[in-house]
């Protein structure tokens, strides 16, 4: 199916000498470029406050991609097709007068649409100024990147600041991990296969593992991180947003709206994380020095730039959650997230009941498990583990577990999975808002986060170490474990 071309934009890159902007953004750009998806009348036009002429900021631009992009996949040609399209201008985010210098670059043709690459605290001016200079129209739309808040309280402000200038149909809130290719995937399993469609409910499903671990530490942004922990910085967003992607019920239409809907319904539906139940519900860690790949690294309060040996940040999490809805009541969600885990992974398992009666060998019932794994990264792909006989002659039925396994880059061996950001790019060029998060998507998700992390202060949680290269604490193994089950592996 071909896409039809978008209205060309001034794509306008606020922090465009940022390290989001450097290390994924222009990447994603050239990418759209070169798979011919990007209007060839678009212009990308990098804002920041460091002085540079406009043959500096491409050189700048040529040595980020000669630095991310593999070997061999920018050819002169397109470089210097791609480098036609950039502009720089140097701006005070603080000082309306400099956004008089982007209104120069701009053409009336073309839809403005503006990223906000930049810490939250220049939101404000940078809407103002763009404001007064009168560069907002009907049309102009504005990308804003996380931290949207820190909590309910401060997202209100920044969206209500955002929305003084932006209609919510031109505000695009990035989550990046709805750009991933496996995530827009779901939809298309769970809502084009009636196999797996009609069998999405609390009569088939046990229970739902989410797993988002890495592999990394903090990489110098310690005191950033203490301050948010990886509640705010994972949970609140990206587990939540794939918990949406399981659990909500099937959109009547394929449309941005449509969709946001059913994943608010989802969020409104979330069991409170209280301090009655924090103690069983969730679990918060931190790591120690151990060993990741067979390499020693330091634990959390050693990294570079630690302001304090005894700091209460995690930097795990895992939670039961359950989804108080007809489809969900009694199936809980285990979510788990951490730094410095074994590997880097993200993966949602679907866990099915069993069968009601068992006629097998009683000794085989541990090998019955469906599961449906879906793997969002890596080795994107979706695994259904289902129960066979075994070939052979002997007695009686041996049962066993085999795995059918979809993955999606060995489909094709030139294959390259797309970086989420190159779709979210490319759907705010295209103006489809259904992979960016609506405002009161975030505030649900900031409301129950917030009460989980004030129950944590109620009752004195203290976050348990776990040594760097394992699964998090033990206590991780005992929130599923006291129910019966186990962490898939
Ligand atoms: C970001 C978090 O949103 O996601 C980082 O702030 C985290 O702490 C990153 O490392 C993980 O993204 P990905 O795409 O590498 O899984």
């Amino acid at each position: 199916m071909s896409i039809p071309m978008h209205q060309a934009c001034d794509f306008v890159l606020f922090g465009a000498k940022g390290d989001l902007a450097m290390r994924k953004l222009f990447p994603a750009l050239f990418q759209l470029d070169k798979a011919n998806l990007l209007n060839p009348k678009s212009k990308i036009i990098g804002v920041a406050r460091t002085e540079h002429d406009q043959a500096g900021f491409v050189e700048a631009v040529k040595e980020t991609l000669d630095r991310f992009l593999k070997a061999g996949e920018m050819s002169d040609a397109e470089w210097q097709r791609f480098a036609a399209r950039l502009d720089y201008v140097q701006v005070d985010m603080t000082k309306p007068e400099d956004f008089k210098k982007i209104s120069a670059k701009l053409d009336a043709s073309r839809v403005m649409v503006n990223y906000l690459a930049t810490p939250p605290s220049v939101f404000g001016d940078i809407c103002k100024n763009l404001s007064s200079a009168e560069l907002i129209n009907e049309q102009t739309r504005i990308v804003l990147e996380k931290p949207i808040g820190h909590d309910l309280a401060s997202s209100k402000v920044i969206n209500d600041t955002v929305a003084t200038y932006f209609k919510e149909d031109r505000i695009y809130r990035i989550d990046h991990y709805l750009g991933k290719e496996t995530v827009q995937n779901l939809l298309a399993l769970r809502f084009a296969n009636n196999l797996f469609g009609s069998q999405w409910h609390n009569s088939a499903i046990d229970h739902v593992q989410i797993t988002v671990s890495e592999t990394v530490g903090l990489e110098g942004r310690w005191s950033y991180y203490d301050k948010v922990g990886q509640m705010r910085d994972m949970v609140q967003n990206h587990l939540l947003q794939l918990l949406c992607m399981v659990a909500m019920n099937p959109p009547s239409k394929l449309d941005a709206d449509s969709i946001r809907d059913e994943k608010v319904r989802v969020l409104k539906a979330l069991h409170p994380i209280t301090s009655e139940n924090v103690t069983k519900r969730a679990v918060r860690g931190q790591y120690a020095a151990g060993s990741i790949n067979g390499s020693a690294v330091v634990g959390y309060a050693q990294e570079d730039g630690a302001q304090k040996a005894n700091s209460n940040t995690e930097t795990f999490v895992s939670l039961r959650v359950n989804v108080d809805n007809w489809r969900w009541a009694g199936v809980p969600f285990y979510l788990r997230t951490g730094k410095r885990m074994p590997a880097k992974m993200t993966e949602i398992v679907i866990v099915y009941k069993n069968n009601p009666h068992f006629i097998f060998d009683p000794k085989q019932r541990d090998i019955v498990n469906n599961r449906l794994v879906i793997r969002l990264q890596p080795e994107e792909g979706i695994r259904l583990h289902v129960v066979t006989k075994q070939l052979d002659l002997q007695q009686g039925m041996n049962l066993q577990n085999r795995a059918l396994n979809l993955n999606f880059g060995e489909d094709d061996p030139n294959h390259r999975t797309p970086d989420a950001y190159e779709r979210l790019l490319l759907e705010s060029m295209v103006g489809d808002q259904s992979l960016f998060v609506r405002r009161d998507e975030i505030e649900a998700s900031w409301a129950w986060c917030d009460q989980l992390i004030d129950a944590w202060k109620e009752v004195g949680d203290e976050v348990k170490p776990y040594n760097a290269g394992t699964w998090g604490p033990i206590g991780s193994i005992a929130l599923i474990e006291r129910d019966g089950r186990s962490w898939h592996e």
